[in-house]
């Protein structure tokens, strides 16, 4: 996969072509934009999945940093041992869960909800020392109409940077701070806050360790600052990356149905929820597979 940025009066073009990917054999994969997102078909994940497929769903989560699947009729035990095939599960540091259940996220929204859950451009607790690699998110009930998650690439905004942006950006490391997200953010869901939130130090360049691809790794709900530039300063470049980053031309956007299910790589995109649905519900699980440090 090849791209180059061109800046020309109208802001940033993002020249982006993609290689010729290998068929797949045991599943389809219906590309919702040529930068991100994939709709994947021909598969039941409440059976188990032979290797080769757990093999080309790892690919096409590759290819197209967030995957979809359609009309799957799962139970929670199945949601789980599907997350387990892509790592070790991570426990949310401060969200409501599933009773005796830390791995099933609760992701509800309804007309006595304050706020819905992600909705703000963010990647998956940043704050961590070690984020969530990938995030699965099912979705049982649906409003009539809306509740769409958009996600961003941000290989596409790296790539769409100009040569002196990335030459500033190289080698600076950001402040991720979730004490100012999560504290008493679900306290409507009668969730006691912790002594403590996670805080951690990441590269604002991120290398995918299976792509070798690199993106930006900063976003609006958790970083606090650029480590040793002028807080003046720092806070003028991030703005600036969030505006870059949120172009559409980066952007899918994904209308759930029930029983939708969607996956996405925490390492290499961002998203957004849109909460447009009141008074209507929207609820599922999310199942999180954890991560490694980034670097
Ligand atoms: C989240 O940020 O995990 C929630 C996304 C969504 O509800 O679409």
């Amino acid at each position: 996969m090849q791209s180059n940025a061109m800046r020309g009066n109208g802001g940033p073009r993002y020249r982006h072509s993609v290689a010729e990917s290998a068929p797949y054999e045991t599943i389809r994969v219906d590309k919702l934009t040529p930068i991100i997102g994939a709709e994947i078909d021909g598969i039941d994940l409440s059976r188990p999945l032979t290797n080769r497929q757990q093999d080309e769903l790892h690919r096409a989560l590759a290819e197209n940093l967030v995957i979809f699947f359609r009309d799957q009729a799962i139970t929670p035990d199945q949601h789980v041992a599907f997350g387990r095939l892509f790592g070790d599960l991570h426990v949310h540091p401060a969200a409501p869960h599933e009773p005796g259940r830390p791995e099933l996220m609760i992701i509800h929204a309804d007309k006595d909800s304050p706020r819905a859950n992600g909705e703000g451009w963010h990647t998956d607790v940043s704050c961590d020392v070690e984020p969530p690699m990938g995030s699965i998110l099912y979705i049982k009930t649906c409003p009539p109409k809306g509740g769409d998650t958009l996600f961003a690439s941000m290989y596409a905004a790296y790539e769409a940077l100009s040569d002196r942006m990335k030459a500033y950006l190289e080698g600076l490391t950001a402040i991720h701070d979730g004490e100012q997200v999560y504290r008493g953010l679900y306290a409507n869901h009668g969730v006691v806050d912790k002594a403590s939130y996670p805080r951690a130090e990441h590269p604002v360049v991120r290398t995918h360790p299976v792509t070798g691809r690199k993106g930006l790794y900063v976003n609006r709900g958790f970083t606090r600052g650029l480590v040793g530039v002028p807080r003046d300063e720092s806070e003028g470049i991030l703005r600036y990356l969030y505006e870059h980053m949120e172009n559409p031309l980066f952007q899918c956007r994904f209308r759930w149905r029930a029983n939708s299910l969607a996956f996405w790589d925490n390492r290499c995109a961002q998203h957004r929820a849109m909460w447009d649905y009141w008074p209507h519900t929207r609820s599922g699980n999310r199942v999180t597979v954890a991560g490694d440090k980034p670097f």
